[in-house]
């Protein structure tokens, strides 16, 4: 749709890197003429293509010393550019597979002037395995991914252990990663991997669901759900000082440098990611 290099590209990683159960269906969805003319203005400075072939660097994306979070599947991207302008010293890494939400998100960061945006095409799993360097975020958010209600789709839910894994080597030390979802059972799913992932712990000191925090927005599918009467669910964990999860081996942390060990006692409150 795009010439080579003026836009996202169809398939970025190609089949170089073999991706066993996606999280999202590719979706044939009409681009609007607003939203092409965005990705052809816009995409040579604010996109990139995760490729898998290069690592990024952060500092270089957003400037040195800027607080990076990491938002995947941010639909038509409302949410992210209300979030990008009350909190302008933080970078969004945002990535999602959906091309007309790419044009949407890019067209809101360039009329409201919001520099703090990066748009990412393509598979999250493969921008944060390939492509993102250890423990470089300061954040994780995961607002209302796709239910997958199916029982012969769950394995295609993208907060899993072996997901939480490796999100816990990308993220710093003290990260917290927030999950929201208007699905039940997606929720309860959600809370029970974290809770038992040795690499992640519940701000709530009861050890269940947060309320609301005030710095997410309403986002298209939270409207959507709450439409249907569903009551919504925000999980908020931060990333422990070590991680301890099998395979994940202390990458992001010296040799010999091991941190306190996952704190017992009352957690600070959280401030926005
Ligand atoms: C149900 S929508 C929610 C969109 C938005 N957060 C909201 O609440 O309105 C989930 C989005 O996640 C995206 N997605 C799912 N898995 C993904 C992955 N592995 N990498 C990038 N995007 C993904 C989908 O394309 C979709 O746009």
């Amino acid at each position: 749709m795009f010439p080579e290099g003026t836009g996202p590209a169809p398939d970025p990683a190609g089949s170089h890197f073999e991706r066993r159960i996606r999280s999202f269906q590719p979706r044939r969805s009409r681009v609007t003429s607003g939203q092409a003319d965005a990705l052809k203005r816009l995409w040579p400075t604010w996109g990139l293509d995760i490729d898998g072939q290069r690592t990024l660097d952060l500092a270089d994306l957003f400037g040195s010393d800027c607080p990076v979070v990491l938002e995947i599947g941010f639909g038509m991207g409302e949410a992210t550019a209300q979030m990008a302008a009350a909190d302008p010293g933080t970078g969004i890494l945002a990535v999602d597979v959906h091309t007309p939400g790419q044009g949407n998100l890019l067209n809101l960061a360039d009329r409201n002037g919001l520099s703090n945006i990066r748009v990412a095409n393509g598979d999250a799993i493969i921008l944060l395995r390939e492509m993102l360097p250890p423990a470089c975020l300061d954040g994780l958010r995961v607002y209302f991914p796709d239910p997958w209600p199916k029982k012969r789709h769950h394995k295609r839910r993208l907060i899993q252990p072996e997901f939480l894994t490796l999100a816990a080597t990308r993220l710093k030390p003290g990260a917290l990663i927030h999950c929201a979802t208007d699905w039940e059972p997606y929720a309860e799913q959600m809370l029970e991997v974290l809770t038992a992932h040795p690499d992640f712990e519940n701000t709530q000191e009861d050890g269940g669901y947060a309320p609301r925090p005030a710095f997410r927005p309403l986002t298209r599918f939270e409207g959507q759900g709450l439409d249907k009467g569903h009551v919504v669910h925000d999980l908020l964990f931060r990333r422990t000082e070590t991680t301890k999860s099998a395979g994940s081996g202390g990458t992001d942390r010296p040799e010999g440098q091991a941190g306190p060990a996952k704190s017992a006692g009352p957690n600070p409150p959280p401030r926005a990611l």
